[in-house]
């Protein structure tokens, strides 16, 4: 059976730190491992937007010595014009390793259960743990460890990120506060899973509609957009609920004086954060956005390796 990548827990903690140690070694001589030498291809498919993750994804493969294809999704209509079910089985015969960004996990899932070949999560509604394997690696640089530091998270907690900093933090060791408006926050289910996950690695978790509870002392803080890809009808209202949670200078002076700040993007200056947040010295984005292409070669190479 083919290692798959879907949710953030996905990696043993131990599994984890594979990986991230990996990436480091792939940011200092980014052709030292060529798993996928061939060219093998690896398809790299979008029923969601992208820029960060069709880039890195594709930058990633060919130096690992692949072959990227990349399917748009809304052309090849993924369930609708074909089953998921016969989608997967077309595209695992041809290539090493299959990376998605669609909307259901449960899609995600489905295909995981069919292919033979690995299947990598590059965003659902519910998770994005590739960004998550970024932003810990960006936390490791900067910071010099992981486990035992505070990291919050402010906005929109019931969204794909806050899940997966839930998950992955908690992996990592983390004290993984999330904050967001009440009716917008994690499902309970996430929650249970990570305080399962953070009693074994020393980490904790905290879920509040304070956003003074989640930011004071952090060492890290996060944040994301108010408005997911899928979410754009909702627009209007969702800007008043979440304005206690923006990430502005107010809000950063409550967090630890050596801070980081990060935020996957695309970001909106002036909503989530303010664009001296985020323009400032204490932002890490332009790192975490790099380091998406350093942490997703090192899971494919872990993935494909079989390690
Ligand atoms: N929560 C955002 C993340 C974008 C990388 C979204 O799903 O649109």
């Amino acid at each position: 059976m083919p290692r798959h990548f879907l949710r953030d827990d996905d990696l043993t903690p131990d599994e984890l730190v594979t990986v991230l140690d990996l990436a480091d070694e792939l940011k200092a001589d980014r052709f030292a491992r060529r798993p996928l030498a061939g060219p093998r291809g690896v398809a790299l498919i979008f029923d969601k937007p992208t820029l960060r993750t069709q880039l890195s994804f594709s930058v990633g493969v060919s130096e690992l010595g692949g072959q990227p294809i990349t399917v748009d999704g809304r052309l090849a209509g993924i369930g609708e014009r074909e089953s998921v079910a016969d989608v997967t089985r077309v595209i695992s015969r041809q290539v090493a390793a299959i990376v998605w960004r669609t909307h259901g996990q449960d899609r995600i899932e489905l295909m995981a259960g069919l292919s033979p070949v690995p299947v990598v999560n590059a965003l659902t509604d519910s998770f994005h743990p590739c960004q998550i394997l970024a932003d810990l690696q960006t936390i490791r640089e900067h910071k010099k460890q992981l486990a035992g530091l505070t990291f919050a998270y402010l906005g929109d907690a019931a969204n794909n990120m806050a899940n997966s900093y839930l998950l992955g933090g908690a992996t990592a060791g983390l004290h993984v506060r999330v904050a967001g408006p009440p009716g917008y926050l994690p499902d309970p289910a996430v929650v249970s899973a990570a305080e399962r996950t953070a009693a074994a690695t020393g980490g904790s978790v905290l879920v509040t509609d304070d956003p003074h509870a989640a930011l004071d002392g952090a060492d890290v803080v996060a944040t994301d957009t108010w408005v997911s890809m899928g979410q754009e009808d909702e627009k209007d209202d969702r800007q008043a609920p979440f304005v206690p949670y923006a990430l502005d200078a107010a809000a950063l002076d409550r967090a630890d004086a050596n801070a980081i700040v990060m935020h996957c993007l695309p970001a909106y200056r002036g909503s989530e954060i303010a664009a001296e947040v985020i323009d400032g010295p204490r932002s890490v984005v332009w790192d975490e956005a790099e380091n998406r292409l350093h942490a997703q070669k090192a899971l494919l190479a872990f993935l494909l390796e079989g390690h």
